[in-house]
């Protein structure tokens, strides 16, 4: 079971550039897995929060590439952090079974998200009772 310790700020390469910079990440070498999908949040309305869920297997690596927003994570004993994405050469890798949500988009703001799975409704996990209840038990 993962905790918000292993949901990470991930540097990205930089190649600074008098004609812009550059950045990248690949699979498995920047980030923790293969990446079978990418998705865009966009076009955000001001005040509005995307996510409020966990995944039963997906991982995800999220980055800001253009504006601002918060990602609050969550994990099963209810330990939360909250990481601001600001920039395009770094971003947060959330392992699964971790609750998260975005919020406090900038205008034009452009979230990127790069992920483990194909997309299933099935993987995903609604109910934060249902996150919890998979916490480890003490010994
Ligand atoms: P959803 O994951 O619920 O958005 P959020 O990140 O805010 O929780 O997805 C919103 C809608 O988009 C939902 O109808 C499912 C659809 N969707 C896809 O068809 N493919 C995808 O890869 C994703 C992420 C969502």
């Amino acid at each position: 079971m993962f905790n918000i310790s292993d949901c990470r700020v991930i540097d990205l390469p930089k190649h600074l550039d008098p004609r812009g910079n550059l950045s990248f990440f690949e699979d498995s070498n920047q980030i923790p897995f293969q990446i079978k999908r990418n998705y865009l949040i966009y076009d955000v309305p001001g005040g509005e929060t995307r996510g409020g869920h966990a995944f039963f297997k997906q991982m995800e690596f999220i980055v800001a590439l253009s504006g601002s927003f918060d990602v609050v994570v969550k994990d099963a004993t209810g330990d939360m952090k909250r990481i601001q994405l600001n920039r395009s050469y770094f971003g947060i890798y959330i392992p699964n079974l971790i609750w998260r949500h975005m919020e406090n988009f900038s205008t034009n703001a452009v979230c990127l998200v790069s992920s483990s799975t194909l997309f299933d409704p099935a993987d995903y996990i609604r109910d934060f009772d249902v996150l919890a209840s998979n916490k480890p038990t003490e010994q």
